[in-house]
């Protein structure tokens, strides 16, 4: 959303219009890039092929706002099935009846037409999915999402690049280790952030003790220390479930990565390179982040400690929108929206600091918490189930602050994303905590 006045229709309308073009043109990026083969292609059993990505966007496009929105018929309710992401795990997709590249493109495209007709004569107003423009700001986010997850596919997928950008900004400080969160209570969660979704809401106050956190997250070099230290060798880091994991799926570094005689290397979107010492780790999932804060003598920080460091300014006592203030990301801010294919360096984005000094929280890389993804008191699961709700309990694990891949409509200080803690083909990194009873 724009820093523009929202209250007004019309700049409203502009800023839903421009949210929903520039999610497109992200996903025409990502799928005009290869051919209709590897558009079919199941590049990895833990995704989708991309061409099911395409339709589903469409989909869910229309589902919610030309037909509980608009009051439209459906445009083809035979593939509603198809596109229902609990009907058919992704491993199941490929076998589908899919839409073919070219129908799949079609489809979407005459959804988002009749979508901006019905925009264009929408008052945004006057019904709780109209207020503020909210589901067309989940329609936008929701393609986002999923173009994120299509970069995770692109990341898998074997063969040449075919994804560029330019690199990320070279690091302007050296930072201390890490910074104090005096204790004290603060709100988190949002009554008020116009287009949060349901998991954010509501507001609400949690009183934390004093912490410690990682100033930035933690970097490959860090992580390299770990593993030569024999970090992957030692159950005393691990969790049982964590080591039984690390054992059974035989890990020993982060996901991409290979040894070349003294050298760690990396695949990135189909080039091979030298692992930067500066970036923060990714590709690691929560059993290696765990243990590799039990190896340094720390912790995952919680959820709360996370978006307390992130948001709270204890200058006027509030929770801001993100780390910086209360305006919209720029290219100052933080590394988003896929504007870089990696990471950026800690020390990077001196603009992005917030009030406890800790840098780099949204961007960049998912942080793993130590937190299960659990509803906020006084949750409603808001405009459907499948959202949140069903996914509520001990086997997810929730990870904050966005990576390079996500875009900024569908990032913020409130924002919470939750996976299995064996994923690691997402962008996901950690930083850690420890206690500060003396502060
Ligand atoms: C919030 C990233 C876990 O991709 O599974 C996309 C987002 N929900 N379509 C996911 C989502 C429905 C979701 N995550
Ligand atoms: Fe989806």
């Amino acid at each position: 959303m724009l820093n523009a006045d929202r209250t007004d229709p019309a700049v409203l309308r502009e800023a839903i219009a421009a949210e929903l073009q520039t999610a497109r043109d992200r996903t025409a990026a990502l799928t005009d890039c290869v051919d209709d083969r590897d558009l079919t292609a199941q590049h990895s059993p833990l995704m989708s092929p991309l061409v099911w990505d395409l339709a589903h966007v469409g989909n869910q496009e229309e589902l919610w706002l030309l037909r509980n929105v608009g009051g439209h018929d459906p445009m083809r309710p035979e593939i509603d099935p198809l596109y229902d992401a609990f009907e058919h795990p992704r491993a199941e997709r490929p076998s589908l009846p899919l839409l073919p590249p070219d129908e799949a493109r079609r489809y979407a495209h005459e959804v988002r037409g009749r979508v901006f007709d019905l925009l264009e004569a929408s008052p945004l107003e006057g019904a709780p999915l109209l207020d503020a423009g909210f589901a067309f700001g989940m329609i936008a986010q929701h393609e986002q999402q999923h173009d994120e997850t299509m970069l995770i596919t692109h990341q898998l997928r074997q063969g040449a690049a075919v994804l560029a950008a330019p690199p990320p900004p070279a690091a302007a400080d050296r930072l201390p280790a890490e910074v104090v969160v005096p204790a004290g209570p603060f709100i988190m969660g949002t009554d008020t952030e116009p287009w949060a979704l349901d998991n954010e809401r509501p507001a609400h106050q949690v009183d934390l003790p004093a912490f410690r956190l990682d100033t930035a997250p933690v970097t490959n070099a860090a992580y390299q220390e770990f593993i030569a230290d024999g970090g992957y060798l030692d159950p005393r880091w691990w969790t049982a479930e964590g080591w039984a994991h690390r054992m059974q799926a035989g890990l020993s570094a982060p996901l991409f990565w290979s040894r070349d005689g003294g050298q760690w290397l990396r695949r990135r979107f189909g080039t091979v390179e030298p692992v930067p010492p500066d970036e923060p780790v990714l590709h690691v999932s929560w059993y290696e982040a765990d243990a590799y804060a039990r190896w340094a003598g720390r912790r995952l920080p919680t959820e709360a400690e996370w978006e307390k460091a992130a948001r709270y300014d204890p200058a006027t006592e509030r929770s801001r929108r993100y780390p910086w203030g209360d305006q919209e990301p720029s290219a100052e801010h933080a590394n988003l929206g896929q504007r870089h294919l990696q990471p950026a360096p800690v020390g990077s984005y001196p603009a992005g600091a917030a009030p406890c000094g800790a840098r780099q929280l949204i961007g960049d890389v998912w942080e793993w918490t130590a937190s299960d993804f659990l509803p906020y008191p006084g949750f409603t699961a808001w405009p459907y189930k499948e959202y949140s709700e069903v996914f509520f309990g001990p086997e997810y694990k929730v990870l904050r602050g966005g990576s390079f891949a996500v875009a900024p409509v569908a990032c913020r200080g409130t924002f919470r994303n939750w996976d299995y803690p064996v994923r690691r083909q997402i962008f996901s990194g950690f930083r850690t905590a420890r206690d500060a009873e003396d502060a």
